[in-house]
């Protein structure tokens, strides 16, 4: 059900303060940047191999980003799992007992459809299924 890792996400203070890190001394391509309301977020995607970095900054204090920021300063926020299907692959996880904090799918980044898992049943690790945009890749 879980093709591969889709991306890593990682909360920042600042993207283009981050991308002198990310692009400019780890040589990672910057291939979008975008505004997702529905998260809270400024995002920009990083190519890395068949994957990618996802840096994130909050909207404000109040996203889950910016709880996350004050909480445990910039860092690793979670990773990411490719599925083909979101819908199904949430109702097959729900039924092996993990806990959503997304029942449904929400608007993700590059017109991608996510969902997260709850990390208190991921071992600590926030955890999101993204299915791509059928022209993503
Ligand atoms: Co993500």
């Amino acid at each position: 059900m879980l093709s591969r890792i889709d991306h890593v996400g990682v909360a920042v203070e600042n993207i283009d303060a981050a991308l002198s890190l990310y692009r400019d001394a780890l040589g990672l391509e910057l291939v979008h940047r975008e505004t997702v309301a529905e998260q809270g977020v400024d995002a920009a995607l990083l190519d890395i191999g068949d994957g990618h970095v996802e840096l994130l900054e909050p909207l404000g204090p109040e996203t889950g980003v910016g709880r996350f920021l004050a909480r445990k300063g910039p860092g690793l926020h979670h990773v990411a799992y490719r599925v083909q299907d979101v819908e199904a692959a949430l109702g097959t996880l729900s039924a092996a007992g993990l806990r959503l904090i997304d029942e449904r799918p929400r608007g993700g980044i590059r017109g991608s459809r996510v969902a997260f898992l709850h990390p208190a049943s991921t071992g600590g690790v926030l955890t999101e299924i993204v299915q791509p945009a059928k022209e993503a890749h």
